[in-house]
């Protein structure tokens, strides 16, 4: 395991919160940066590398708004909370995919990795396995909320930033592997979003996303069309599209994978039921575990999304909620998410019509066949 550091070590002297270490995210190999991308310091970072910068306290100046605390740099862009009982359904749901992908992390067929990113980072769950399975790797996370743990290995980079920008502070053509996770309402052109993914994945590396589809379904008809659970479905993804952050359908993203330029794309669909209602021993735990998911997070889930999106009233959200609980328990009820994960590879020369027209260069050597 990666030795671990504490990126806010530097801020002891008052105020000990980690916006006064945060810095400009600029290392010394980055040849293009966000202004606003601001990374946690490691007191081993050689400060004289980097453009430092005193961050304001609004990071931390969080919002709260019928009883759930939101994420305040760039407030109002992502309508799901950043309290404890949402970054514990977080961690929930990593453990739910996990579980789904047999235990893994990822499904993409690395091979020593020197740069991974995870978009959207959350709790930093993810980017801390990651960095534990592979010493030899940079980790990079990054998010609108600083909730992740002070205490990471060594080799992970936590950073905070709008993904929504259109100027990443990375450089193009730099990661091996980028990960995303879980972006559903947090995204509004996800077109853009994975050209801007093999933007920044290097040529011959790989993008990796692994999404949900909230909508319930049933196979059998169980699922009834007049549930609250179905209602739920049909308001969540009204009023997602209404907040400019659509949810789309499983089947959506390969073409936008290929759209963008990748090859060598694997899709795998995976259902995750809702409780415990399948035989089958290792999706009847999944189904342990989502129901506690649904129990405690999806009034986090549907709080800002309904009021802000559909302008529902707070009491309108809590008697939905409380409508569905029961219909979530229900085992003859045999519902169930669709999450889909999808690898794509980038090509050492690749050539789309999406990057051409673009202009994009994404790294050809001179005097390589197709360069131009
Ligand atoms: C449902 S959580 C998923 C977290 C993590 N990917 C996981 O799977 O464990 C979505 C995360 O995306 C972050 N997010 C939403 N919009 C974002 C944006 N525009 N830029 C950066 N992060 C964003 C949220 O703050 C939240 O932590």
């Amino acid at each position: 395991m990666a030795a671990l550091r504490d990126p806010n070590k530097l801020a002891i002297s008052p105020p000990p919160s980690l916006i006064e270490v945060d810095q400009v995210c600029q290392t010394p190999t980055a040849t293009s940066h966000n202004a606003n991308c601001l990374q946690k310091a490691s007191p081993s970072d050689d400060l004289s590398n980097y453009d430092t910068t005193s961050i304001t306290a609004s990071i931390v100046d969080y919002e709260y708004e019928n009883g759930r605390r939101y994420h305040s740099y760039r407030a109002g862009s992502y309508p799901l909370p950043n309290d404890e009982q949402e970054l514990d359904r977080i961690d929930l749901k990593h453990h739910i995919m996990r579980l789904l992908c047999s235990g893994h992390l990822y499904i993409a067929p690395l091979d020593s990795p020197k740069r991974i990113l995870d978009l959207g980072t959350g709790t930093g769950i993810w980017p801390i396995e990651m960095g534990e399975q592979h010493p030899g790797s940079e980790v990079h996370g990054v998010d609108l909320s600083p909730v992740q743990p002070n205490w990471v290995p060594d080799n992970v980079h936590l950073a905070i930033d709008d993904i929504e920008d259109q100027n990443w502070c990375w450089p193009d053509n730099h990661f091996d592997y980028v990960h995303s996770r879980f972006m559903l309402c947090s995204i509004s052109n996800w077109k853009r979003y994975i050209r801007k993914a093999f933007q920044h994945t290097k040529p011959g590396g790989y993008f990796e996303l692994q999404e949900l589809d909230c909508r319930f379904s049933s196979d059998d008809g169980s699922l009834r069309e007049d549930s609250a659970i179905s209602y739920w479905s049909d308001a969540i993804t009204e009023a997602s599209a209404n907040y400019n952050r659509p949810i789309p359908r499983y089947g959506e993203y390969y073409d936008w994978f290929v759209q963008a330029g990748f090859v060598d794309i694997k899709q795998v669909i995976l259902k995750s039921p809702t409780n415990p209602w399948p035989k089958d021993p290792k999706l009847k735990e999944i189904g342990r575990y989502q129901l506690l998911a649904h129990v405690e997070g999806i009034e986090g889930v549907s709080m800002g999304l309904l009021t802000r999106g559909s302008q529902w009233k707070a009491e309108e959200v809590s008697v939905l909620v409380a409508k569905m609980k029961p219909e979530l328990k229900d085992r003859a009820v045999h519902s169930y998410q669709t999450n889909v994960v999808l690898v794509g590879r980038k090509p050492e020369f690749p050539r789309t019509p999406d990057s051409m027209k673009d202009g994009l260069s994404y790294g050809w050597k001179k005097g390589a066949p197709g360069a131009p």
